[in-house]
């Protein structure tokens, strides 16, 4: 694992990830960014707006959608990033992809967005959050660790997790399209972010235990550059966590997040 980082809260944890991206898109204003929806990103973009950046220049793939929900409908991940992204950094909508949900066009959805992002030249830094049940992006338990962008079927307790957005369990798709984690660990840098403790057993389990499809969020310790940015309450099984402390508080001057 590159880097555990434990922080207080959600504010302080969204804050130093925004300052990693921050200097990114400031060095490079044509950089490519992966985009995670649901809760756990929100401070870091609330944090990111704060900084002033011109993001007019950025691209941005999103991470995953919901197959079959209406154009426009308010939690389809394409409004999500509209709402949460795209309008409070100010980016230009026309770069910013979000893999097509339309049940019509599946046959070619993953391929497609394959395609656009190799076009882009790749993800310079991904954001991630993890499910409950170690997913990340949308690749429940079982996922291969080389897969490309899918589609999957949600397991019952994603679907459970994610039905606060809606008026029902009923109402929360059945399957999605998402990057696969093959297509995650080609990213050049990944930020995964958890918070609360109903993400501590998952989380432990994706940092510290070993790497398996059954926790498709393990596939980070693949990955040469990963920094991990969680809460107290999500660090609460962590092993070595007192380790990731010591490590933080003695970091070298020159060594930035
Ligand atoms: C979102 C995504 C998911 C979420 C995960 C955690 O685009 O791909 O992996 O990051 O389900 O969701 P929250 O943040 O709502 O707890």
């Amino acid at each position: 694992m590159s880097e555990v980082v434990i922080a207080a809260d959600a504010e302080e944890a969204g804050a130093l990830a925004a300052g990693i991206i921050g200097r990114l898109v400031q060095d490079d204003p044509a950089a490519v960014l992966g985009v995670a929806t649901g809760s756990t990103p929100l401070p870091l973009y609330r944090a990111l707006a704060t900084l002033g950046l011109d993001f007019r220049g950025v691209t941005a793939f999103a991470l995953d959608e919901y197959v079959g929900l209406p154009p426009g409908h308010a939690e389809s991940y394409r409004q999500v990033i509209e709402r949460e992204v795209v309008g409070p950094l100010g980016l230009d909508p026309t770069r910013v992809h979000v893999p097509n949900g339309d049940p019509e066009e599946l046959a070619h959805a993953g391929s497609d967005y394959e395609a656009a992002i190799a076009l882009a030249g790749g993800v310079d830094v991904q954001i991630l959050g993890i499910g409950t049940d170690g997913h990340i992006g949308f690749n429940e338990p079982g996922s291969s660790l080389a897969s490309p962008t899918r589609v999957k079927t949600l397991t019952p307790e994603t679907r459970a997790d994610n039905a606060r957005f809606f008026d029902s369990i009923d109402d929360v798709p059945m399957h999605c399209v998402t990057q696969g984690i093959g297509t995650i660990l080609r990213a050049r840098h990944l930020i995964l972010l958890a918070f609360g403790e109903a993400k501590a057993s998952a989380l432990a389990a994706a940092v510290e235990g070993p790497v398996t499809a059954s926790v498709p969020a393990s596939a980070i310790q693949l990955h040469p550059r990963v920094t991990v940015i969680v809460d107290e309450a999500a660090a609460a099984q962590l092993e070595r966590a007192d380790y990731y402390r010591y490590v933080f508080a003695n970091r070298p001057a020159w060594q930035q997040l």
